[in-house]
């Protein structure tokens, strides 16, 4: 099954072209991506209005480029696959319009999918011997949540942040040491030169049941204030580098504190890690010691938002799910335990 897929949920413009057979037999033949950094930098975080509008102008050029790459005419595919939320409501009309347009032009199905049911189903593409059931920590700019994956639509919902993501948690700290938006990746980056520091950053909100990093951003903020005042104006790179490498560690130990409880509730030895901040590899080197377990993540490509998830997300729902079931309405907020369960999934 030939399947276009189209990401416009937020500020990347994401298109890929997949030849499904299965879950676990996914051939990727051309993606494409157009991040939208440079745009948005400057505002200090993404203004929907001028993303809505950027989608618009990516969209026919990156369609274009995955059939051109993948050497397949909009004639032979089976479908096409976009997502309808969660995200952006101007952002995500404008993928959904043009999946709409392109579809009616070529007499192609068009299969709404909730995005982050897509990071759910992410790391099937580059690991195709993942089985169901799973157990998936979804860690992404605008999400932070765990849930039980049975099957297709089949989520139990276990933990889901109350204030902030994690992504942002990475991003707004990132921006407090002299980072520019989103700056989680380059802090990320800073804290694994380093193997140790002095600077100690509570333990977030342990008892409770969701997450929560409002505590821990208000500690970090503290924090530098206090070491930019010790210094008279900016931190040394030596001390910079020692508050990431705090930073970080606060960050996955938060993370990985709700993840290994719901992996002793639930007794699941399978793991996945998903979404944006699942390209930290500090998460993953705690994620893959966890004692008896198999932990799977996407390529870094796939981490992030893209086109394949989609692609291969809308496939799968074609297969299992009635047409009838397929929406195509938009829903800014849409969350995956809602979703009906797809039978046979
Ligand atoms: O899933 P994603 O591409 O977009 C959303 O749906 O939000 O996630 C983007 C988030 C950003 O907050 C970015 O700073 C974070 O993922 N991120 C990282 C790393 N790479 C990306 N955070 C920590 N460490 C990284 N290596
Ligand atoms: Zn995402």
């Amino acid at each position: 099954m030939l399947v276009l897929g189209i990401e416009t949920s937020c500020d990347d413009t994401a298109v890929s072209l997949i030849d499904y057979q299965s879950y676990g037999a996914v051939k990727i033949l051309a993606e494409e991506i157009s991040s939208q950094y440079s745009i948005h930098r400057d505002y200090g975080g993404v203004v929907p209005e001028l993303a809505a509008r950027a989608h618009l102008e990516n969209l026919p050029v990156l369609v274009a480029a995955v059939f051109k790459g993948a050497a397949v005419e909009p004639q032979d595919i089976d479908y096409i696959g976009v997502t309808c939320g969660p995200g952006l409501k101007g952002c995500l009309l404008m993928g959904v319009a043009f999946a709409r347009g392109f579809g009616l032009g070529h007499s192609l199905p068009v299969i709404g999918v909730n995005h982050i049911e897509g990071h759910i189903l992410a790391p099937f593409l580059d690991n195709p011997q993942l089985e169901f059931p799973y157990l998936a920590l979804v860690v992404s700019g605008g999400h932070t949540e765990i849930h039980v994956v049975r099957g297709l639509g089949d989520y139990e919902l276990i933990a889901r942040t109350i204030d902030d993501a994690a992504g942002e948690a990475f991003d707004k700290s990132a921006n407090l040491i002299g980072f520019e938006y989103p700056g989680g990746p380059q802090l990320a980056a800073l804290a694994d030169s380093f193997d140790s520091s002095p600077f100690e950053l509570p333990k977030v909100m342990r008892h409770s049941e969701g997450f929560s990093f409002s505590g821990l951003k208000t500690a970090i903020a503290l924090l530098v204030a206090r070491e930019k005042k010790a210094a008279g104006g900016s931190v040394s790179d030596e001390i910079r580098g020692r508050l990431a490498f705090a930073i970080q560690d606060s960050i996955v130990d938060a993370l990985l504190f709700k993840f290994k409880k719901a992996q002793k509730e639930t007794g699941i030895r399978n793991l996945i890690v998903t979404g944006g901040v699942s390209a930290n590899k500090e998460l993953r080197r705690r994620v893959e010691a966890l004692p008896g377990c198999h932990a799977f993540f996407p390529s870094t490509q796939h981490c992030m938002d893209n086109g394949s998830m989609i692609a291969l997300l809308a496939a799968a729902r074609a297969e299992l799910v009635p047409a009838a079931e397929h929406s195509l309405a938009v829903q800014a907020r849409w969350p995956v335990e809602t979703l009906p369960i797809a039978a046979g999934g």
